[in-house]
């Protein structure tokens, strides 16, 4: 008869002691009665960078990294992204449910109305330096944010909490355009309110002297779709900096640009970013070879490539390949495009790449979109952090409402000096 159970025998002392199993899953904490004495600690598991650790339950985003699948609350995100507008979906991994027309009316009229940004804001904003990094800026005004709505620290309070996620959501958008107006030394572009979340976001970009922006319906479309895209990857490095920040039940805009600082990094969200510069560098068709071989040479990866969970196709990537077809028609071909494809091609093909299973992430596309769009590549990773903001909250949310966790505060095996008296100064070396 099969059981539900680990049995592990201790070779130090003999003792068997049986774990049960769930979800595939043994509790670390189970492990710490494997003790050799009594006044043992006991034992603990080791996983740097938490390769094999659960941190947590959740019912938000499910990937399989082998077969390439991600859903969404249960939804193929293929199905979403040709379906749903980015706020629809943004509703979805919130609230875990579609929601239906008046939901959805409701919930963009909530958005819309809270797009503002306080006027101190820009004070702030104009006091950086003239070629101050988006990112940078985004961060430390989404921090600065905490400082205008006190009340946001009661994180208990579900109401607060609600509309703390409609303020983030609507001003992230504000934030991260002000931050772009700003380095270009142009005005700033207030909120729209009959533009939608996208169209919004690109008349604060875009918008020069004309009366009304309108948004080109196509390139609405294509970035409403990377939001889509973008919204949520379950525990990854910016949402396990969401939980591990927020489990302090610090207010969600501080905790939020934690997230975002862990998502400017160039192997997690600042990795768009370094593919346009990666591509720029190669400059041709021709360098390609050169190139793959001083990547498996160690010198340096290829950016957009290789995933800690997909060993296959990133679903993201597929998609966003389609739709840089639809952007060219309008924006014309990228040329970075051409040397994109080829790299794919040729490491598709090479060994180093197959037998590591490292295939094109959501990163290796998208920034040649963005590109194309006109916008620059520095916006990367704050395009990036916008959508992602809506599944760093629901993750929030998640979190908090959780009765089984509590402060993450991870464990060490601590390998250092024993204790030893202190020298003083002057008999030291
Ligand atoms: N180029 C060349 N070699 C690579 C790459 C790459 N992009 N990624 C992994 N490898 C090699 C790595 O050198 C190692 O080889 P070996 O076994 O010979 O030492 C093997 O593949 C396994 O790598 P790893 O570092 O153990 O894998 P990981 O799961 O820790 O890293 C990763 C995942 C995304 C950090 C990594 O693949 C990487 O650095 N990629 C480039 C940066 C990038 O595109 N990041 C965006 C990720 S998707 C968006 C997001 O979620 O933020």
């Amino acid at each position: 008869m099969t059981k539900d159970t680990l049995t592990i025998t201790d070779n130090r002392t003999g003792r068997t002691y049986e774990l049960p199993i769930t979800n595939d899953t043994i509790r670390a904490m189970d492990l710490r009665q494997i003790k050799v004495n009594d006044d043992d600690f006991g034992m603990m598991s080791y996983d740097p960078a938490f390769k094999n650790t659960a941190s947590t339950k959740s019912k938000i985003t499910f990937i399989d990294g082998d077969k390439g699948i991600l859903r969404y609350r249960g939804y193929p995100i293929q199905e979403l992204a040709e379906h749903c507008t980015y706020l629809e979906v943004a509703y979805l991994i919130l609230n875990g449910e579609l929601p239906t027309q008046s939901d959805l009316d409701q919930w963009v009229n909530e958005i819309t109305y809270h797009t503002l940004i306080h006027e101190n804001m820009k004070q702030l904003i104009d006091g950086f330096r003239y070629d101050a990094h988006p990112m940078g800026m985004l961060i430390s005004t989404v921090a600065a944010l905490s400082t205008f709505y006190p009340e946001a620290k009661n994180v208990d309070d579900p109401d607060i909490r609600d509309l703390q996620i409609t303020r983030l959501i609507a001003k992230m958008p504000t934030l991260a355009a002000f931050a772009y107006r700003f380095s270009m030394g142009l005005p700033y572009s207030y909120p729209d309110n009959d533009l939608g979340y996208t169209g919004n976001f690109m008349n604060m970009m875009f918008k020069m002297v004309e009366p009304k922006f309108e948004p080109h319906p196509t390139l609405q479309r294509a970035l409403d779709v990377l939001f889509i895209l973008h919204a949520d990857h379950e525990q990854n490095c910016g949402t396990n900096a969401m939980r591990s920040v927020g489990s302090s039940k610090v207010d969600p805009y501080s905790a939020t640009a934690a997230a975002a600082a862990a998502l400017y990094g160039p192997l997690h969200g600042g990795a768009n970013e370094q593919v346009l510069r990666m591509l720029n560098k190669i400059g041709s068709v021709d360098n390609i070879p050169t190139y793959v071989e001083r990547v498996k040479n160690g010198e340096f990866r290829l950016m957009g490539f290789g995933h800690r969970v997909y060993k296959n196709y990133d679903p993201r990537a597929k998609i966003i390949k389609q739709i840089a077809d639809e952007v060219f028609e309008v924006t014309g071909r990228n040329p970075m495009l051409d040397i994109a494809l080829e790299l794919e091609r040729i490491a598709l093909e090479d060994e180093y790449f197959v037998s590591r299973r490292l295939y094109p992430n959501v990163d290796f596309y998208s920034g040649i979109i963005y590109q194309a769009m006109g916008l620059p590549v520095s916006m990367f990773p704050v395009l990036f952090a916008i959508p992602r903001t809506a599944g760093w909250l629901a993750q929030w949310v998640e979190l908090l409402t959780d009765g089984e966790q509590a402060i993450a505060r991870p464990r060490q095996i601590y390998l250092g000096e024993d204790e030893r008296s202190l020298v003083p100064i002057s008999e030291r070396g």
